[in-house]
């Protein structure tokens, strides 16, 4: 699971690198950030060490790839430890002045929190106040146990401990339908079919809808194969990042079609999301096509149709595979898109057909998607939107509903 932990300023900030420690040693995938005062407590490089991840307490740091708000985008569970006094009160007004700060605004996953502090600043009013608002929108609260407390007090505000926290925090995430074990096989971006050695065919596709499939069935276990042929800058960094994504770089349609007939040969899922065009130049140039060599005004190229890659693999798959096709239309009305891909599921042979609407300014190139999944008897299976990594999530429970 893809955990991001929050250390505030307190002194029990010591016993999270324990609960961090537990996180990792259980094969979850955990960032940490830590408030400025929080390090005051315990240093970067203790944080960097025990999470094994680069670890920033800013907003200006790796601003190239929205950091404040992909950590939370990404996230499934964030848990809090320890959760001062004073960042509750942060928390509750909204306040987004860090980079911990901006991750639980950006944030849809579970939230936990270990709050620890003195008892008379526990029993506060303005504290129990801002605990049950937190309550109210869905954080969880773990602790504060009674126990001894800095400076010899005893109480009821000592955070709780590290194997305690992880328990509490883990039970909160729905179970998730995993893929330990599963080799799988993802096609991401768009091909481009050459007209002449400067000049091509191609199409809008990011491949961010592909890299989040490619993540969340990573994120469940599996051994994955990400085949991406052309894809927006940035969009393949977490993605190269993972220990168990391997990626396989292609670009036209014969390319990607051999690279995914050989992965799909070791597969149980193969997840065909890339844009794959339809045709081909028939004749490519040997040198770049000039106005002055026209014959006339305009110029006509001759197209063929390039073959139909995930109806060869539905095809030709073994025993309880499972393909999965991609729609991209762009009907206005759900229940002509619906028919659209119940019709495409059937005429293309696979197991699940996932639709979405693009447009100008919709699906292609945005971060958010909104789908409707059909298996092969034209039953709907989900329907989803938010997030590209929600989005695949959603996907990924849907298929897992099959087997
Ligand atoms: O027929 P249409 O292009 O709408 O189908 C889209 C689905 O088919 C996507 O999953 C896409 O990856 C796949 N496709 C393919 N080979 C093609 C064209 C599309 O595998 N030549």
């Amino acid at each position: 699971m893809f955990i991001v932990v929050g250390v505030t300023g307190g002194i029990a900030a010591y016993k999270t690198v324990s609960l961090i420690r537990l996180l990792v040693t259980a094969g979850h995938e955990v960032h940490v950030i830590p408030t400025e005062d929080a390090l005051r407590f315990v240093g970067l490089t203790t944080w960097e060490a025990i999470s094994r991840h680069p670890v920033t307490t800013s907003v200006h740091e790796d601003v190239a790839e929205v950091r404040h708000v992909a950590l939370g985008r990404r996230a499934e569970l964030v848990i809090v430890a320890p959760a001062t006094a004073d960042f509750l009160a942060k928390m509750t007004a909204g306040l987004a002045g860090d980079l911990l700060g901006t991750t639980l605004l950006a944030t849809s996953a579970r939230v936990v929190v270990a709050p620890a502090m003195h008892t008379e600043m526990w029993r506060h009013p303005a504290t129990q106040a801002n605990i049950a608002t937190l309550r109210e929108r869905g954080v969880h609260v773990v602790g504060p146990d009674d126990g001894a407390l800095t400076g010899g007090d005893s109480g009821p505000g000592r955070m709780s401990e590290p194997d305690a926290i992880a328990a509490a925090a883990l039970a909160v995430v729905p179970a998730r339908a995993h893929l330990a074990g599963a080799r799988v096989v993802v096609s991401a971006g768009g091909t481009r079919e050459p007209i002449d050695p400067v000049r091509y065919l191609g199409n809008r596709s990011s491949g961010r809808q592909g890299a989040a499939l490619a993540l969340a069935a990573a994120d469940r276990g599996a051994e994955v194969t990400l085949v991406a042929a052309h894809v927006d800058d940035g969009v393949l960094d977490a993605v190269a990042r993972h220990p168990r994504i391997r990626i396989q770089r292609v670009s036209t349609v014969a390319q990607m079609q051999s690279a995914m007939t050989d992965a799909a040969a070791e597969a149980g899922l193969v997840v065909m999301a890339a844009a794959v065009s339809d045709y081909r130049v028939a004749d490519v140039a040997d040198h770049k096509l000039s106005k002055e060599d026209a014959a006339g005004p305009g110029l006509t190229l001759e197209l063929v149709r390039t073959p139909d890659i995930v109806a060869g693999l539905a095809a030709q798959r073994c025993d309880g595979q499972i393909v999965i096709a991609f729609a991209a239309e762009t009907e206005e009305d759900r229940d002509a898109l619906l028919g659209r891909a119940q019709r495409k599921a059937a005429r293309k042979g696979v197991d699940v057909l996932v639709a979405n609407r693009v447009g100008w300014n919709a699906g292609f190139g945005t971060p958010d998607n909104a789908i409707v999944v059909v298996s092969r008897d034209g039953a709907v299976l989900a329907e989803a939107s938010g997030s590209k990594r929600e989005v695949a999530d959603a996907i990924w429970d849907a298929v897992l509903s099959l087997r």
